[in-house]
């Protein structure tokens, strides 16, 4: 194991007294009942079918990495799985980026502050929603065989933002029994020039339907997809502060055929950013909608 000083993941119990609206922080837009609509920063309802590449999880205990507010735990409960959710523990640390002539020591703070309120806003979504998901606390880089074995697993949206993301894949297939789904941001690099364009003007004037028409039409085949990992770390503008590649699926693929599994269902969709609702501003931020392409695979194990 490389990191020898990460904790195992501890089970949470779910708190006495759940935590307030107004102590957590959303991350996803939710329906919460009678508890309200909550705004945050992906809607990801419409997007599901695509955003977990067409997998069914009915009656499969699933091994969810990085639940964030809770949206896709509940919805995989909905659709039939035994879930149990693996969040950063507190103190353990997102992976942000050590520019040198960076002090960190305040945005580490807020980000600590941050993560408080992002496993309350999961609670506050477990409890209106009466889940009877689990919640492990620890961090993807250790996940031991004690935790136990899963037939499927998630990881979405989390390996671009980890230093050691084939690391991270290596001990979530560890674990996972017979399939795993995995959402990443595409990389622009893999795009044409043309749906390049529509996504700079998507993204100019708020109007997606050209862009939405053209990713609907674009095929695997037609997208440029070396496995190899992009790094976006910019030490002269020191931004961004915590995402480290962006992933395009042909490595995803490979690193997962030597972890013995096959790729067996490939989705190309568009996802809506609200950054109104977004953490970290940088200066100069406006709060609007983004647009962003999103790949899903789902593989299934062939080996072991
Ligand atoms: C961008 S959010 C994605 C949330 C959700 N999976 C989704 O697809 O909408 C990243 C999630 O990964 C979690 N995360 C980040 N680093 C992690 C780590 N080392 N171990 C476990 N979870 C981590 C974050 O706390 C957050 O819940």
């Amino acid at each position: 194991m490389m990191h020898p000083n990460i904790p195992a993941p501890a089970l949470e119990a779910p708190p006495v007294e759940p935590p307030t609206r107004d102590q957590s922080f959303f991350y996803h837009s939710i329906d919460l009942g009678d508890a309200g609509i909550i705004k945050g920063q992906f809607d990801l309802g419409p997007h599901l079918h695509n955003y977990w590449a067409g997998a069914n999880f009915e009656n499969q205990t699933v091994l969810e990495i990085g639940p964030a507010s809770g949206f896709l735990t509940a919805r995989l409960e909905r659709a039939g799985g035994e879930v149990t959710a693996l969040e950063l523990a507190q103190g353990a640390d997102w992976d942000v980026i050590p520019y040198r002539d960076w002090d960190s020591t305040e945005f580490k703070i807020a980000r600590s502050t941050l993560q408080m309120q992002l496993r309350n806003s999961f609670w506050h979504t477990h409890n209106a929603l009466s889940l009877d998901a689990k919640l492990l606390l620890g961090s993807v880089y250790n996940i031991p065989e004690a935790v136990g074995d899963f037939d499927c697993s998630t990881i979405c949206a989390v390996l671009l933002h980890l230093r050691h993301p084939l690391e991270a894949l290596e001990q979530v297939t560890a674990r996972t029994k017979k399939q795993i789904v995995i959402a990443e941001p595409l990389p622009g690099e893999c795009l044409d020039q043309e749906t390049i364009d529509l996504l700079h003007g998507a993204n100019r004037t708020g109007q997606s339907d050209a862009l939405l028409q053209r990713i609907g039409q674009l095929s695997r085949a037609q997208l440029a997809d070396p496995a190899a990992l992009f790094f976006r770390p910019d030490h002269t503008t020191q931004a961004p502060k915590e995402t480290w590649w962006s992933l395009p699926p042909a490595a995803i693929e490979a690193w997962l055929g030597v972890m013995g599994f096959r790729v067996d269902a490939f989705k190309l969709y568009l996802l809506e950013h609200d950054s109104t609702y977004a953490f970290h501003k940088p200066s100069g931020h406006q709060d609007r909608k983004t647009f962003h392409p999103y790949w899903s695979i789902s593989a299934t194990r062939v080996k072991g």
